[in-house]
């Protein structure tokens, strides 16, 4: 994928999805607030993953939510990597998954983690994984 290229070439995940919520702001018009970038380097298919959940989530927020803010995070420590995507639109219902969904799901179980969504309707949506 010409993303996950573009990961390679020498950028740093953090360097690599700075970037990509950067531009995805300057399309799409959101505000973008960024509230933890990892300081060690993630790398491989973790990093591979990470990149991809957090594209499908943009799409996700970009498409069906209707929001003016995403809140960003995404750490790494002793207990693991965690991120957040969350959003301030109109949520949805329990149980409405499609290919996105379960696909951001099998990215982190593929490499042991878990992606957790949660929604509420009118108030927002909140993509949460961990490895
Ligand atoms: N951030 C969000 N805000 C509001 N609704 C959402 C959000 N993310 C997902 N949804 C709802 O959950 C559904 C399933 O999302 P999913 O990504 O699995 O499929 P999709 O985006 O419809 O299609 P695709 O297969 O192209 O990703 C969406 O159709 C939408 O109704
Ligand atoms: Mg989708």
């Amino acid at each position: 994928m010409f993303e996950e290229l573009r990961m390679r070439e020498g950028r740093s995940l953090a360097q690599a999805v700075e970037d990509y919520l950067t531009e995805w702001s300057d399309r799409t018009g959101l505000t973008v607030e960024v509230w933890a970038m990892p300081k060690e380097n993630v790398t491989g298919p973790v990093a591979d993953a990470v990149y991809a959940v957090v594209r499908e989530a943009l799409a996700n927020v970009e498409r069906h939510s209707g929001a003016h803010t995403l809140s960003f995070a995404l750490t790494t420590g002793r207990g693991g990597l965690r991120l957040t995507v969350s959003d301030n639109g109109v949520g949805f219902a329990p149980g409405r998954t499609g290919r996105g969904i379960d696909t951001m799901k099998r990215r982190f179980s593929e490499v042991g983690g878990t992606i957790t969504v949660n929604s509420v309707v009118g108030e927002g949506t909140t993509v949460t994984g961990q490895i």
